[in-house]
């Protein structure tokens, strides 16, 4: 697929089925993930990844979006390596590429989705749950697996509305 076809038609998954994603196709995910761009190049992303249904079951728990968690393939918590981190802001900037990375790359597979945001409000006990390191910060849990349902349309606002000025 053209990459802005990729772009255009990826849309966020919550239903999964129950089909398991190999390696191969997860390490192509990783792959992605590890080639974002990164301010000074520090790459200062990490990964937890959740293959257990216990584990995602656990980690469903601190998020009101449970069921798109608990039913996922693989969740992967994404992390902020603090100690690699050299201005924080363009940091979270790269983790973002990085996750709109995995994204993409899992739906060029036919892989779906969902990029989990709501479960940061409970990151600090997630953390501690998955006995997680105090270098690594959560940024977000990303589910994926096999799309059960096909996506909703998405809407965008019009370019005009984006582009604010042009000199
Ligand atoms: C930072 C961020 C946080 C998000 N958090 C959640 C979330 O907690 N739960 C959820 O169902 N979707 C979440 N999403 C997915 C958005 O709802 C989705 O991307 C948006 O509605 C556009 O739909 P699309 O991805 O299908 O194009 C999040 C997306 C981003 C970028």
């Amino acid at each position: 697929m053209q990459i802005s076809s990729l772009i255009r038609s990826r849309r966020s998954i919550r239903r999964f089925k129950h089909n398991t994603i190999s390696s191969k196709d997860l390490s192509s995910i990783i792959e992605a993930a590890r080639w974002a761009p990164s301010g000074l190049n520090n790459q200062p992303w990490r990964f937890i990844i959740i293959k257990d249904r216990d584990s995602s079951k656990k980690i469903s728990e601190f998020t009101k979006y449970a069921s798109i968690v608990r039913e996922a393939a693989i969740n992967i918590v994404v992390c902020l390596k603090i100690s690699c981190s050299y201005d924080r802001e363009k940091d979270l900037m790269a983790v973002g590429a990085c996750i709109q990375n995995m994204l993409l790359q899992a739906h060029r597979l036919g892989i779906g989705s969902c990029w989990i945001g709501e479960i940061l409000r409970r990151k600090k006990e997630l953390s501690r749950s998955l006995d997680i390191n105090k270098d690594l910060e959560i940024m977000a849990v990303v589910s994926f697996g096999y799309p059960k349902v096909k996506a909703k349309k998405a809407v965008r606002l019009n370019s005009k509305r984006l582009v604010v000025a042009i000199k």
